[in-house]
């Protein structure tokens, strides 16, 4: 076994975990999906990058690293996504979209009109990488590669709400259109878009309703709630 040099690395100070805790609630708390952005608001790219580089920190199964992040500023590379989200995204609502999701999306009141992609300061696309090749040129499979790339995912989300950057998770299926705008090999699969910005003047949020602390944890034995059965 090596060294452990992280351990070495991290440094406790007196600043207390409940301290650092109840910090990073209040600087997070505020965090809300937006689809309008401001065009004009530009983030810092190094602020893009340090919320890389803590996603890049994320567990992943046997420490394979299944993440490729593309970090996209490029106004003409972004309308060129834009208009191929647009086309999927049509499709989508007017052919693939079963009813019951299209139901459950009206509260969003969200359509195939993608203004996000073109107005966000930067668009983050997260690939995961189903296998990886080895020196022989060899498919090797990766272990939990979803689920790693959705840790690294959340990462990152953290990390940008800390830093005051909005963001909008985008989700357009299918997704094979970034690999080809992008340039990316198809054995990296594009898991989401992250718009990342500021908001617009105008943004609007929806009205959601959120759970409450008790609803979405629970401590040694869960209580079981009553539920109406339905018939
Ligand atoms: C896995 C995932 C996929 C999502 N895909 C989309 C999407 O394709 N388009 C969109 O407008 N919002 C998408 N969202 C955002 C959700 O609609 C949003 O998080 C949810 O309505 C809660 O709102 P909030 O983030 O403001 O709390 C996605 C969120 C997640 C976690």
């Amino acid at each position: 076994m090596d060294i452990l040099d992280n351990v070495a690395e991290f440094q406790e100070d007196e600043i207390s975990a409940l301290q650092r805790s109840r910090h990073i609630l209040d600087r997070t708390l505020w965090r809300r999906s937006i689809r309008q952005f401001d065009p004009q608001r530009k983030v810092d790219t190094h602020v893009i990058e340090n919320a890389i580089r803590v996603a890049m920190k994320s567990p992943s199964g046997a420490n394979q690293e299944p993440w490729l992040f593309g970090v996209i500023d490029c106004p003409d590379l972004k309308i060129k996504i834009r208009r191929a989200a647009e086309v999927v995204e049509t499709n989508f609502y007017d052919n693939l979209a079963p009813i019951e999701m299209l139901d459950a999306l009206k509260l969003l009141n969200t359509n195939s009109d993608k203004a996000h992609l073109e107005d966000a300061s930067h668009l983050v696309v997260i690939f995961s990488e189903i296998y990886s090749l080895n020196h022989s040129n060899e498919k090797q499979k990766n272990y939990y590669s979803k689920e790693s790339v959705c840790i690294a995912t959340g990462m990152l989300i953290s990390a940008l709400t800390y830093s005051g950057i909005w963001t909008l998770t985008h989700t357009p299926q299918p997704a094979g259109f970034l690999n080809q705008i992008l340039n990316v090999e198809p054995r990296l699969k594009p898991v989401l878009i992250l718009a990342c910005g500021y908001p617009a003047q105008d943004l609007k949020l929806p009205n959601l309703n959120k759970k409450e602390f008790n609803d979405v944890c629970f401590f040694n034995i869960h209580k079981k709630t009553e539920r109406i059965q339905q018939t």
